[in-house]
């Protein structure tokens, strides 16, 4: 099918890099405890055996534990990059170094080497395909429909895939189960809050070296991303601006306090933007025009559509690199507007971007890793479409990392148990 090489053959010095690599998925692998459980479970039953994983994810340390995990449970496995700038090549080197793993993941590709490497992938002959984004299960309906017979299922990791996953479900176009793992508790709480929150703020900060405190931080989209974003930047003690085409949404952000307004208003008073929408065209022309000398413009959200940089590109007189992942457009009247990352995702596509803190990765990856464990053992229970992670696999992940914790909490009586699930106790 494809010729595509993987990493170790892009490299001048793979030997180096697949050391450094490793240094990094140790590192990260002593603050996962929840992959360090299922990882004693999966080395003692192989519950991957004769399975082919198909993976597109953010190629990083904490990614690189789970397709180590899978492939140590049996699976051979083969990834690629869901996003051209958020690979570490060091990483993938050390993931294509493993014998049962192929890695086609590249920083800084163009897009047709990002969707030669998509097929690469896919030329493993999936049984289960692990997305972050959709791009896989596109690829595989649009291009390679004979291979959906034997594909048992999918799991999708973030929001934006989930979205478009469920559009091609309810066109029935979509022809296999996949797990949306994004809208379980476990991840979407804490990952999708927590994690974006965090190392968004963390990468925006290192990158331009400035700080947080007085600053108005314009949040385009009070959903579980804009919340947490929301959340940090007021805790570094930032004015936080929320807009939103949601009116419960932005009615929760004005009881949070945050000030609450349309993007043509917030695009005058803004000191730093980041978008967290999902949706396209957030930040677009009219609003370039009415902002502030300086400005920072960052986007956190799935795809690099939400800041409009073509109409940016046009209204800009000159444009240069200002800081390392930091490109100026200089406006006729002298101001400078700044993108960082080139609007993609800023917490993984920064040049010193690191993602989500480990944690909260060890705990959505526990849900992938349970999902494709429930694909293969129950794959027959679930027909074509988009499921829920059933609740039992939720509770399991959060059973263990409470232990790895060491919280204890406590269980239902059998009494509280019969009183909730009775509808006969009245006053
Ligand atoms: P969500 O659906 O909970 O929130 C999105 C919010 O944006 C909604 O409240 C919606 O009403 C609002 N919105 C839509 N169009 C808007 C517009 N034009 N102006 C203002 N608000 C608008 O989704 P979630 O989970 O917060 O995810 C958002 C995006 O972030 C998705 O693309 C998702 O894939 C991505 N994501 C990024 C992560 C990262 O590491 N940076 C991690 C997890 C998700």
């Amino acid at each position: 099918m494809t010729a595509y090489p993987s990493i170790t053959a892009q490299l001048d010095d793979p030997d180096a890099a697949r050391e450094e690599g490793r240094r990094k998925m140790e590192w990260a692998r002593q603050h996962m405890p929840i992959l360090e459980a299922l990882r004693e479970e999966f080395e003692a039953n192989q519950p991957f055996a004769g399975q082919r994983i198909a993976m597109a994810m953010h190629v990083e340390a904490k990614t690189a534990n789970l397709v180590e995990l899978l492939a140590d449970g049996g699976a051979e496995v083969a990834i690629t990059g869901c996003n051209p700038l958020s690979t570490h090549d060091d990483v993938s080197a050390a993931l294509d170094a493993h014998d049962s793993i192929a890695s086609y993941a590249v920083r800084g590709v163009d897009d047709d080497e990002y969707y030669e490497a998509i097929e690469a992938v896919i030329d493993v002959d999936p049984t289960v395909t692990v997305d972050d984004g959709m791009d896989l299960v596109a690829a595989v309906h649009e291009d390679y429909p004979e291979l959906i017979d034997t594909i048992l299922g999918g799991a999708e990791e973030t929001t934006t895939g989930v979205h478009r996953l469920r559009a091609m479900d309810a066109d029935g176009a979509l022809e296999y189960p996949v797990f949306a793992v994004n809208d379980t508790p476990m991840k979407r709480l804490f990952d999708n809050v927590h994690g974006t929150g965090e190392s968004s703020l963390a990468s925006i900060a290192m990158t331009t070296n400035l700080s947080w405190a007085g600053k108005n931080v314009v949040v385009a989209g009070y959903g579980y991303c804009g919340k947490g974003v929301a959340k940090k930047a007021s805790g570094q003690n930032a004015n936080v601006v929320v807009t939103e085409v949601e009116p419960r949404r932005a009615l929760e952000a004005h009881m949070e306090g945050y000030d609450v307004m349309p993007m043509g208003d917030a695009a005058e008073i803004g000191d730093v933007f980041v978008t967290t929408t999902g949706n396209r065209d957030v930040v677009v022309d009219e609003h370039f025009e009415r902002m502030k000398d300086g400005v920072l413009l960052a986007n956190a959200g799935h795809f690099d559509i939400e800041i409009d940089l073509d109409a940016l590109d046009d209204k800009a007189v000159d444009r240069y690199e200002a800081r390392d992942g930091v490109e100026a457009y200089e406006m006729a009247d002298g101001r400078r507007l700044n993108v960082l990352a080139e609007g993609r995702l800023v917490n993984l596509a920064a040049p010193i971007a690191l993602g989500h803190p480990v944690e909260v990765m060890d705990q959505s990856f526990g849900i992938q890793a349970v999902v494709v464990r429930e694909l293969v053992e129950n794959a027959d229970d679930y027909g074509p479409g988009v499921h829920d992670v059933p609740d039992e696999l939720d509770k399991e992940v959060a059973e263990i990392k409470l232990a790895a914790e060491g919280v204890d909490f406590d269980s239902l009586t059998d009494t509280q148990e019969e009183y909730m699930g009775s509808w006969q106790h009245g006053t």
